[in-house]
């Protein structure tokens, strides 16, 4: 397996992701542990949009537990329901955020960060994590990237 990224710069988000998309799904093609594809799918988010995080918690008991990331350090647990995280899990509905601080009860794991968008990953039924990621801009996330992280969630063997 080549680990480079080939990583294209173009103003679409849509070519952007849909150069991604077949290189994350190579890279983790035949690969089963799921903390191994959670960091690859992390880091290759990061390399290719340059967001200020990227990463995902997954369900331990009645937590959110920080799972693998690429970014600045970020809170270790969060409770169900609390900040966008809990309440995309709680609800196992995505969350698009354009401004964090119009989210009642946004958890700012960063000063920095300005908008985020958060999706349930699903085993099943059940909500098993979410991937979330945090952008240093404003109304950075739309529904295309709902879309295109959806696909990329759907990769993943759970
Ligand atoms: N902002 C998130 C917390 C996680 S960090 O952004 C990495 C939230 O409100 O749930």
């Amino acid at each position: 397996m080549a680990e480079d990224l080939i990583i294209i710069k173009t103003e679409s988000k849509e070519e952007q992701y849909q150069s991604l998309i077949p290189q994350i799904e190579a890279l983790i093609r035949g690969e089963d542990d799921l903390t191994a594809n959670l960091a690859n799918i992390s880091a290759a988010l990061k390399e290719q949009f340059d967001w200020l995080w990227v990463g995902f918690y997954l369900v331990k008991e009645d937590e959110l537990v920080l799972g693998p990331f690429q970014g600045p350090v970020a809170c270790t647990r969060i409770k169900l329901g609390k900040g966008v995280c809990g309440k995309a899990w709680q609800d196992a509905e995505t969350i698009i955020v354009e401004d964090v601080d119009k989210f009642p009860g946004h958890i700012a794991c960063s000063s920095a960060s300005r908008s985020e968008i958060v999706l349930p990953l699903f085993s099943g039924d059940v909500v098993i994590g979410v991937l979330d990621a945090d952008s240093a801009d404003l109304s950075q996330f739309d529904e295309t990237d709902k879309v295109y992280l959806n696909q990329i969630i759907n990769l993943i063997q759970l």
